[in-house]
């Protein structure tokens, strides 16, 4: 745990420091849950959510993309159902006047057992050395066993209430684990009320005409609202998708994880209308094509899971997350939802107007189905940075911090230094630059010695390093150096800008899909 701790605070200053991720109006001190991306921050951002568009938009012709307005009628979220059950249970300390989300603080202590389980564990491998068997340990100590099926118990019994939307049960629960306010020490709580975690705001110049309007929460209903203009300017036929990108505003009640779980974030989401019935083969085929786009970034197989929900959300048949590890374990950072004809039906109803889809073969009409791949562009970023950041041991007994970033999504993808500020050097350096800058972002750096500028670019996720030196005078090579092996080759300098799109062409990156 103080591990996982450490390197998430290490993730969150190495994105400061390195231009990547700065809390929102720091001068003010900074505002709970909202951030800014920095120079570096912006250009990963741009580059993953090009890499999503280029897979969804581009490369399938039945998947068109959108970008509808942030704002829309409030009638579409009495519709979607959040203005009804878009709800998380909070409870208020009457002490602290701290306020939670009551789920949390009980899976908080839930995370303080593990935590002894783990502490346990730790202890006996120092005792047994190489003999210690861990699984054997955890399957038969008694402490660990029973500390382990607390807190299975608790969470079942907490699983239990939130779905029969018993909250007098969630305080209940609360009061006997004994659970203190983290702030004050106080057990003084109010009753758990369930709380909208829509935005609010006005439209309109004064106030008796104003019209409530809330942020969206989610960027699929802009699609849902527009499925039939889609559907007939694009001459669209089922199956087809629509994506947007885009932001959404949620008044989390718990926003701590950095930009895991932001009150303004940003969707990547494609909604796929099918045929009533195909859902389920729609729902497996979308699974798998979404893990093999994760995938092809080469982050490791090993920190992807799915985690098919059991408890499913007012609109869906069938849900499953892709979850990834990140510094805090694993979690979610995809949803592939089964939605039905929720939306569109409901929209039908709210509005009034028939949202079919009339089938030219069959001669009918009917309200399609949707299958929805939806991924925060925030989380996604933070999975990309956090795996990439390594702390290197090498050859020679020194470290080094290097942040893999995949090359296709790297801010910068080449630094030019020469190797002196003198001699013709940095001339060579310019003109390099000022041909790779049509195709790639590219930096130029001529301070400090060749290895220090060689650490900055690591630490700063630039995969290629080029240095002009005084045999470039003779022969019109350079070296070019890459961030992962640290290997040097000497080339021309004309063979320089193949050598860079060969590793961040995304068409190479994207083609592992397969
Ligand atoms: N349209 C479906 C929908 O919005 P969701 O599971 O609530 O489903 C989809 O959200 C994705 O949006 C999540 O998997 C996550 O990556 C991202 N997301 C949700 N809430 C977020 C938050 N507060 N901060 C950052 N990303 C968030």
């Amino acid at each position: 745990m103080a591990r996982q701790d450490d390197d998430f605070k290490r993730v969150i200053s190495h994105a400061k420091e390195y231009g990547y991720v700065f809390q929102s109006s720091e001068i003010y001190d900074g505002l709970s849950a909202v951030y800014d991306y920095a120079q570096n921050g912006a250009e990963l951002k741009k580059n993953i959510r090009e890499y999503w568009w280029k897979a969804m938009v581009q490369l399938n012709e039945n998947i068109v993309g959108i970008d509808a307005a942030i704002f829309m009628h409030p009638t579409t979220w009495k519709a979607s159902g959040h203005v009804d059950a878009f709800n998380d249970p909070l409870i208020d300390n009457k002490d602290s006047k701290k306020r939670y989300r009551a789920d949390v603080l009980v899976e908080d202590h839930v995370a303080k057992i593990e935590s002894k389980i783990e502490k346990e564990v730790a202890k006996a491998a120092k005792r047994f050395g190489d003999t210690f068997d861990e699984s054997q340990f955890l399957a038969t100590n008694q402490r660990v066993v029973d500390y382990q099926e607390q807190a299975t118990a608790i969470l079942k019994r907490l699983g239990k209430s939130l779905a029969d939307e018993d909250l007098a049960d969630v305080k209940k629960l609360i009061e006997e684990l004994d659970i203190a306010c983290p702030m004050s020490g106080s057990k003084n709580w109010t009753e758990v009320k369930q709380f909208n975690l829509m935005f609010g705001t006005k439209l309109g110049a004064t106030a008796e005409s104003a019209m409530d309007l809330y942020l969206r929460p989610e960027t699929a209903q802009g699609i849902f609202v527009n499925f039939l203009n889609v559907q007939k300017t694009g001459r669209m036929k089922i199956p087809f998708g629509i994506a947007q990108t885009g932001k959404a505003f949620r008044n989390e009640i718990v926003a701590r994880q950095f930009i895991f779980r932001m009150r303004e974030f940003e969707q990547m989401e494609m909604q796929y209308f099918i045929k009533p019935g195909t859902q389920q083969e729609w729902y497996e085929t979308w699974k798998k094509t979404r893990m093999k786009w994760h995938l092809s970034l080469g982050l490791g197989k090993e920190n992807y899971r799915f985690h098919d929900h059991e408890k499913l959300a007012h609109y869906a048949d069938a849900a499953s997350d892709i979850e990834f590890r990140f510094p805090f374990g694993f979690k979610e950072l995809e949803g592939i939802h089964s939605r039905t004809d929720f939306d569109l039906g409901s929209h039908e109803k709210y509005s009034g107007k028939k949202l079919q889809y009339f089938d030219h073969e069959t001669r009918e009409s009917y309200v399609p189905y949707v299958v929805e791949t939806s991924i925060g562009l925030d989380r996604m970023f933070l999975a990309v940075f956090s795996n990439s950041l390594q702390e290197e041991e090498l050859e020679n007994g020194s470290t080094r911090t290097v942040l893999k970033l995949p090359a296709v999504l790297a801010p910068t993808k080449a630094a030019i230094f020469p190797l002196v500020k003198k001699d013709g050097l940095p001339e060579i350096a310019q003109e390099i630059i000022e041909d790779l800058k049509w195709d790639f972002n590219v930096d130029y750096d001529e301070k400090d010695a060749v290895g220090r500028r060689y650490r900055r670019q690591d630490a700063a996720g630039t995969p290629f390093c080029i240095t002009v030196d005084h045999q470039t005078l003779e022969d019109k090579t350079v070296t070019i150096r890459h961030r992962d092996s640290m290997e040097q080759q000497r080339v021309a300098i004309s063979e320089v800008k193949a050598i860079i799109h060969k590793e961040v062409d995304m068409k190479s990156w994207l083609m592992k899909m397969g």
